[in-house]
């Protein structure tokens, strides 16, 4: 139970389909935010975290995704040969980041079922799942917040935001009790995905950042598709819940949902707005504009 997290899970076999139609043929996870894929920003955050090895959990279409954490010996060449040492430099970084796996998900049948696809590959140690839609502006990176309650408490953890009002309906929504020694994390005793707001039992929204015990691979090949027709990874972590310790914990930090237009917006403005090289140009621009 106290080995250390090393391994990451990128599920990214799903269809984007609330990014139509810009995802029509391009994978949602290589959208750009600002100048970068939204999935290098969770990369980064992983590897910044300490994780060693990931795994992308891909589907049709997604070869795009393969390529660009792959090295690029045409471009890489050809930047070369101009003299562009930063923009090579930039290029290269991408493919040495870390150890990358790939597993196909042959069919999109739920966030559970693409998490079950890396089981062998993960092996029998805990691990960190990140969903690429959601990009964390957080220090320390928010898995790294999360590996050290998982380190401290031995239990799996799964990051919430505290969401007040009928929005908790589009999330997933612990039941439990916060923990008297520390605000931040919640002692889970259930969970609920997508309740109405009437009956969501608090308001700790699950977003995109676990860290789980391999024990949950064990649960997911029970989970029999719930919701949607989809095998939910929340019934699998419910399962765990009969088993060993779930807590929830309220990371220090900023989550934008970039798998949606207008989270993505968010996101655009105000990590453009953080940029040294333009940032305060385009504060200038913002300010102009006749809003
Ligand atoms: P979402 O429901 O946000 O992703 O799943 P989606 O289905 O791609 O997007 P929309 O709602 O149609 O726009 C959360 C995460 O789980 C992955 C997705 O790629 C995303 O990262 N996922 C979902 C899988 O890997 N496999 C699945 O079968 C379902």
């Amino acid at each position: 139970m106290s080995k250390r997290v090393r391994t990451a899970v990128f599920p990214a076999g799903g269809l984007g389909t609330r990014f139509l139609p810009a995802t029509k043929v391009i994978p949602k996870e290589m959208l750009a935010l600002v100048d970068k894929p939204i999935i290098q920003y969770g990369v980064e955050e992983a590897v910044a975290s300490g994780i060693e090895h990931i795994i992308f959990i891909t589907g049709r279409g997604k070869s795009a995704m393969e390529d660009h954490f792959d090295v690029s010996y045409e471009l890489d060449a050809t930047l070369e040969k101009k003299g562009k040492k930063e923009l090579l430099e930039l290029s290269r970084k991408i493919s040495s980041l870390a150890r990358v796996s790939y597993v196909r998900q042959k069919a999109p049948l739920g966030l559970g079922h693409a998490v079950l696809c890396a089981k062998e590959l993960v092996g029998d140690e805990p691990f960190a799942v990140l969903l690429p839609d959601d990009v964390i502006d957080a220090e320390p990176p928010c898995i790294k917040q999360m590996i050290d309650v998982y380190e401290e408490r031995e239990g799996s953890v799964l990051a919430t935001m505290t969401i007040d009002g009928p929005d908790i309906s589009a999330y997933g929504v612990l039941a439990g009790a916060p923990d008297a020694a520390n605000p931040r994390i919640y002692n889970c005793t259930g969970m609920v995905e997508k309740p109405k707001f009437e009956n969501a039992p608090s308001k700790q929204a699950i977003v995109g950042r676990y860290v789980l015990t391999p024990r949950v691979f064990e649960m997911l090949e029970k989970t029999t598709p719930g919701a949607g027709g989809e095998i939910q990874l929340t019934d699998g972590i419910l399962a765990l819940l009969q088993h060993e310790k779930v807590f929830g914990y309220t990371f220090e930090g900023k989550r934008f949902d970039a798998g949606d237009k207008f989270g993505m917006l968010q996101a655009t403005v105000e990590f453009a707005l953080k940029r040294p090289e333009f940032g305060e140009k385009f504060r200038e621009y913002l300010k102009g504009l006749p809003l």
